[in-house]
């Protein structure tokens, strides 16, 4: 089984770098002279909702996913991929004797890719007995391959990378988001956890826009604390790999154990997830 994990990140690794050669030539295409149509970016793509778009790259890179883990796993390997979801959250959920489950996000930060903002990533990660065991977050754009796997550890670009040492809310780069949903009830929690990070005197807060870079960032130490509600498993599935071999802790933002299809992520390094485990309040 050990080795049979070594081969399947060796196969996921490979898989990334092809979804980001795909990623990589849409990005550059029109590079740097791309303009918004007239009436937004919203008329030259499709739309599940204006805040969640969706482009022929991500339908491109899901579908030469599923058939590379096709080709390679036949129909015993289940594949969860962002645009294939459909819609119901039983579906999200990864059970114990589910078969090997590939969780998929053909591009992590679809608005920043369709504003040619460099922050996108492809995100893939393998799950089985309901544990995510590897994962791979892979931006093509800024050439950065992040990759765990479970007693292995965390690498970025080949070299080992471990969570920031900081240890006090004050010195601390905290990244949120803001999603996609703009209900009176969603937008009165975001700001309310806005608020909660500033007044607990923050050194810095960031989003990039892509909740699996914010996990691969506080693996390396760039962030120290991500938060937020609303990422779904595919976004955070390789992600959690990462931040655990890099040292860190997964939390949901309320505290509570992490659950892949929680749909909420607090991550951190441990000395900041222990105090902030704590302090629930500043997330719930
Ligand atoms: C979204 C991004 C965003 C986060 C949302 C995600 P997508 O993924 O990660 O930062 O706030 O929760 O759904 O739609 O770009 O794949």
């Amino acid at each position: 089984l050990e080795s049979e994990l070594d081969q399947a990140l060796v196969f996921a690794e490979a898989l990334a770098r092809e979804c980001g050669e795909l990623i990589r030539q849409a990005f550059f295409k029109d590079w740097p002279f791309r303009t918004a149509p007239v009436g937004g970016y919203h008329t030259a793509y499709d739309v599940k909702k204006r805040t969640d778009p969706v482009t022929e790259t991500d339908r491109a890179v899901e579908e030469l996913c599923r058939r590379r883990i096709l080709e390679r796993y036949g129909t015993g390997h289940r594949v969860l991929g962002e645009e294939g979801f459909d819609g119901r959250p039983e579906s999200l959920q990864v059970k114990d004797l589910d078969p090997p489950t590939w969780a998929i996000d053909p591009i992590d930060g679809t608005a920043n890719f369709v504003h040619h903002i460099p922050l996108c990533a492809v995100s893939i990660a393998l799950i089985t007995e309901g544990q995510a065991r590897l994962g791979v977050v892979y931006n093509p754009i800024m050439e950065e391959m992040f990759v765990a796997r479970r007693s292995r550890g965390a690498f970025l670009n080949g070299k080992p990378i471990f969570c920031s040492g900081v240890s006090e809310l004050p010195d601390a780069c905290i990244a949120t988001e803001y999603g996609s949903d703009r209900s009176a009830s969603k937008v009165a929690m975001m700001l309310e956890m806005v608020r909660s990070i500033l007044e607990n005197g923050t050194q810095a807060v960031r989003s990039t826009g892509s909740a699996a870079l914010n996990m691969a960032f506080v693996a390396c130490g760039r962030f120290d604390v991500v938060t937020e509600w609303g990422p779904y498993t595919w976004d955070l599935a390789a992600g959690q790999v990462l931040v655990e071999e890099a040292g860190g802790v997964c939390l949901l933002p309320n505290g509570a154990q992490f659950i892949l299809d929680g749909r909420g992520i607090l991550a951190a390094n441990r000395y900041l997830a222990e105090k902030l485990r704590f302090q629930a309040y500043a997330f719930a």
